[in-house]
């Protein structure tokens, strides 16, 4: 079966703006949009993150952009296999590009040997039990120095020591981001799970948590379809948290 791409056939690349996320919401409430859309900016000034966060990025190194999609097939509890697959989008990327040792962090933090080369942030509108509209905006690290990365960070320059070319690299990244929203378009979400929880930190491996000042050593069992996480404590104890519910240790 030959399906047209629907992520990346059209293009908007700003030279500037707050928030690609925030440009492509006012987008979407202003006129009709075709889904797939991209809004690209080359600096963004006021990159937003998860949980009312910062995204920080040097002008004209990285690639933040928002994708606008309207997966109005995926029921609204069912909402993180959206975050599955632009996760494992994002995640073959960076195996495409020959970088060993990638991971995802849940929810949705793309690292690499405990550093962060991407960040993902999902809007999604609701209407009735589905999904309206979803913006999925995404930083990723790619030209910049180490020396000019915080020490959490990493970007694709400091892995692999070259330098890359922006629109090759995001026409690229947004061909694998449609392979995956194709597996969800077509509800092959076990496939999505299996392949999300083989790349997932902490699944079948102990990690190191904390909640309330005090540190814990778990594994990750489960995901939830809502998002939230199950985890298994040392001592056998079961824990099932949502976002910020605890903290990484690194
Ligand atoms: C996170 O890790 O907290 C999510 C970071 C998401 C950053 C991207 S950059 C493009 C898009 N526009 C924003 O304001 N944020 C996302």
């Amino acid at each position: 079966m030959h399906v047209l791409p629907i992520i990346g056939n059209n293009i908007i690349k700003l030279d500037a703006v707050s928030s690609t996320n925030t440009y492509a919401t006012t987008l979407l409430k202003n006129q009709k949009v075709h889904e797939g859309l991209i809004i690209q900016a080359i600096h963004q000034t006021e990159g937003r993150g998860q949980m009312g966060t910062n995204w920080h990025s040097l002008p004209g190194e990285s690639l933040t952009f928002s994708v606008i999609l309207a997966p109005s097939f995926l029921k609204a509890d069912r909402q993180f296999y959206l975050n599955m697959a632009i996760s494992l989008g994002v995640f073959e990327y960076l195996t495409v590009k020959g970088i060993q040792g990638g991971l995802i962090k849940w929810p949705n933090d793309i690292i690499v040997q405990r550093k962060k080369l991407a960040g993902i942030l999902i809007e999604n509108s609701i209407k009735g039990k589905n999904i309206q509209h979803s913006v999925i905006g995404i930083g990723l690290n790619v030209n910049t120095v180490a020396d000019n990365l915080p020490a959490f960070a990493t970007s694709l320059h400091a892995e692999t020591g070259r330098f890359y070319d922006l629109d090759a690299e995001i026409h690229e990244l947004t061909q694998l981001l449609d392979k995956y929203y194709m597996f969800l378009r077509l509800e092959k979400l076990l496939k999505l799970k299996e392949e999300y929880m083989k790349h997932l930190l902490g699944h079948h491996h102990s990690i190191i948590l904390r909640k309330n000042e005090i540190d814990f050593e778990a594994t990750v069992m489960d995901i939830q379809d809502s998002g939230k996480i199950v985890l298994q404590k040392k001592n056998g104890e079961k824990m099932i948290a949502g976002f910020k519910e605890f903290e990484w240790t690194y």
